[in-house]
């Protein structure tokens, strides 16, 4: 496995592959990885012949300094764990090598998508998050980036992101991996005290409370999300928002539409945790 934090050096390489007709796919971390993360890493090779990963935690995407600051750098653990999973380069930029040593300018930004939800709590992070990316892709010129279900607001946008800048590249989505007890694999379970470790997993259990409601024929999503809301925050949770919206856009859905997404996002102690799920009636 190669370990680089250099432009020049990745680039060759990537030339060197390509020259050989090697496909790439690649996935796009910020560290701290669990299985949730090493599953994209194994897609990443069953689909091409180069698994490239980049750790690398974004600065621009946090709103608060001191989140930044507290997230886990685990760079050992994480190159442990990519060499045995067969990754075939790690790209691990430094902040001054991906933007300068005075703060960029540039920002790409999916506009609308980028306000609504995950986005209204956290000003500026999705627009950090597509600026990141589309450095990513412009570095490591993929066929396929695989991005998992569980931030589906993300997926979505860099969707949008590479359609509409006409990236020609693939993106996969690749299904949410839960611990055995429900609760979505996130770098932020790690956040989480013993005894809110065993409350975690009612999130995952209000919105498929949600879902069963639905397909039994119940049609009043705000009723349905406001008593969600309700019975996590009985259990210690915080709720920020439970919604039902529209899969692929995340509008709000009319009587007609059938491909359904519930996506919660809820605070629980220090730990914002993420859910949803895809389904349709
Ligand atoms: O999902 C993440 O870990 C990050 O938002 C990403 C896509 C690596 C960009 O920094």
């Amino acid at each position: 496995m190669i370990e680089t934090s250099d432009i020049q050096q990745l680039r060759q390489q990537i030339k060197s592959w390509k020259q050989q007709g090697k496909t790439i796919a690649l996935v796009a971390t910020m560290g701290n990885l669990h299985q949730g993360h090493l599953s994209l890493v194994k897609e990443a090779k069953r689909i091409a012949d180069i698994a490239i990963v980049t750790l690398f935690v974004n600065p621009i995407q946090f709103d608060k300094n001191k989140d930044l600051d507290d997230y886990p750098r685990t760079y050992e653990a994480d190159i442990a764990a990519l060499e045995s999973h067969h990754c075939d380069l790690v790209f691990s930029p430094s902040v001054e090598t991906m933007y300068g040593k005075t703060e960029t300018a540039t920002r790409v930004e999916v506009t609308h998508l980028s306000d609504i939800l995950e986005g209204a709590s956290r000003s500026g992070h999705f627009s950090g998050v597509t600026t990141v990316v589309a450095k990513l892709f412009n570095l490591t010129t993929p066929d396929f980036a695989i991005f998992g279900q569980k931030d589906y607001q993300q997926l979505i946008i860099i969707q949008q992101m590479v359609q509409e800048l006409n990236y020609d590249i693939e993106i996969i989505s690749h299904p949410i991996v839960r611990e055995k007890d429900g609760l979505a694999m996130s770098s932020r379970n790690g956040y989480l005290t013993k005894d809110e470790r065993k409350v975690a997993p009612y999130l995952n259990k209000a919105i498929k409370h949600i879902k069963l409601q639905i397909l039994e024929g119940a049609s009043n999503y705000q009723v349905l999300c406001e008593q969600a809301n309700a019975l996590i925050a009985e259990q210690g949770f915080r709720p920020d928002y439970i919604e039902v919206r529209r899969q692929g856009s995340l509008l709000e859905p009319s009587a007609e539409d059938c491909d359904l997404v519930i996506v919660a996002s809820a605070w629980l102690g220090k730990a914002r945790l993420l859910d949803n799920i895809v389904f349709s009636v």
